[in-house]
């Protein structure tokens, strides 16, 4: 239990949160990338991203922080402690989304985060510390795959060069894309900031995308840790001909080869536990012809689980599947992106625990089974995160949905522990 006498009102803090605030900035971003069904579609660097962006780079005048931008695109906000020399207390998330994606997702980090400053900043105390807000580039890798490309390059895990290269099913590179983005800020006075800088710790708010604060009635969550992820892809290669005329014994269809490679592989990821996740969200056949035999088929696997053995484990076994004929067509299992799993330190899911309680809010701890820009941070700084429960557990869904009075909880935790941080 944190001494509730220390030098920070955190009840002050807590209640300069301001829910007006929250749905406005919520519905303003919500307008950005807006798809007829009530989702959002704004997707890693194009125009309604970037667009969020210049927004978030607008809130830094009233705020009395400075908004800068490094060269993976990443856009900070700085609110200067007494002590700038001190590395600063981060908070942040993503603004973009997938394609069929809900409102909250990443950005609902951002806003409570722009919001935990401002109640901090109205109480009129300046902290020791300096506190910065951060919105990361390409979180989600629906348009560039692999996702989390801002904080993996600011954390020094993947290079900017390889980051760069990555191309969308149009051809354009992330690159270019980020360009464009880096040339409008730059248009707006926006200063350059280095990949890397120190930080003394860094907590994101997320929206849990899963069932668990739902049904516990807990308006927030102490994240203890992230599963790891494994992306792989898989091209089986047949050979074309005609659909009418072939008999089965002379095709090698590359559909059939990956329907079999495809069942094959989520029955060796099948566990008892229930525990290892196993999705083939992409999957194109070629040449897409009706009348004619298919000869490739690429898919993808997204395969997670708590355990890293397992992981390594599962990559192996498919490995060996791979090598196998398929309908008499070849595969090829290609590993496009590894995160390890990550514990987050006790000393900071305690400070969450013992925040959350001297305001009231039960807290349970729970594990995040999607990945997040935290799991890269949290080999850079001591790292944490804090949950709000989404109706349904519905989440990379149009229909994701928040209760506001939760969101204000989430950000009350939030604002009060980033002030403690910062002390
Ligand atoms: C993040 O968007 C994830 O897929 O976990
Ligand atoms: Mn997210
Ligand atoms: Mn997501």
């Amino acid at each position: 239990m944190v001494d509730i006498t220390d030098s920070i009102n955190v009840q002050a803090i807590s209640e300069g949160v301001s829910s007006a605030r929250l749905a406005r900035d919520l519905a303003y971003l919500a307008a950005l990338g807006a798809r007829d069904d009530g989702g959002v579609a704004r997707l890693a660097l194009d125009t309604s991203d970037i667009q969020a962006r210049r927004w978030l780079t607008e809130q830094a005048s009233t705020l009395g922080a400075t908004a800068s931008v490094d060269a993976i695109g990443n856009v900070f906000l700085d609110l200067p402690g007494r002590e700038p020399a001190l590395a600063p207390v981060v908070t942040g998330s993503h603004l973009d989304s997938q394609p069929t994606g809900g409102r909250y997702d990443g950005a609902l980090g951002v806003v409570a985060g722009l919001e935990a400053l401002r109640a901090i900043r109205d109480t009129g105390v300046t902290l020791r510390r300096s506190l910065s807000l951060v919105s990361w580039t390409n979180e989600e890798g629906a348009r560039f795959a692999p996702g989390t490309s801002g904080s993996a390059v600011f954390c020094g895990v993947r290079g900017i060069d390889e980051t760069r290269a990555i191309r969308d099913t149009d051809g354009l590179t992330l690159g270019s894309a980020l360009d464009e983005c880096l040339a409008t800020l730059e248009a707006d006075g926006i200063a350059r900031r280095p990949l890397g800088t120190p930080m003394h710790a860094f907590i994101e708010l997320h929206i849990e995308q899963g069932p668990i604060l739902e049904a516990a009635g807990a308006p927030v969550g102490v994240v203890e840790g992230i599963q790891g992820v494994s992306w792989f892809e898989v091209t089986v290669t047949g050979s074309a001909n005609h659909a009418g005329t072939t008999p089965r014994a002379m095709r090698r269809d590359a559909l059939e080869g990956a329907c079999a490679l495809a069942t094959s592989l989520r029955e060796i990821a099948r566990d008892e536990a229930d525990c290892v996740r196993f999705t083939i969200g992409k999957f194109a056949v070629s040449p897409g012809s009706v009348n004619t035999i298919p000869d490739q088929v690429t898919f993808t696997i997204d395969l997670r689980h708590p355990k890293a053995a397992t992981l390594e484990s599962l990559a192996t076994s498919f490995q060996r599947l791979a090598e196998q004929s398929w309908a008499g067509c070849e595969a090829m299992l290609t590993p496009l992106s590894r995160i390890a799993p990550v514990e987050f330190p006790a000393s900071l899911t305690a400070l969450l625990s013992d925040t959350a309680e001297d305001l009231g809010l039960k807290a349970p701890r729970l594990m995040s089974g999607a990945f997040h820009d935290a799991i890269h941070l949290a080999g850079h700084c001591p790292t944490a995160m804090v949950f709000v429960p989404c109706r349904g557990g519905l989440s990379h869904h149009p229909n994701e949905n928040v209760e506001l009075n939760d969101a204000v909880s989430g950000t009350r935790l939030l604002a009060a522990s980033l002030a403690r941080l910062c002390a």
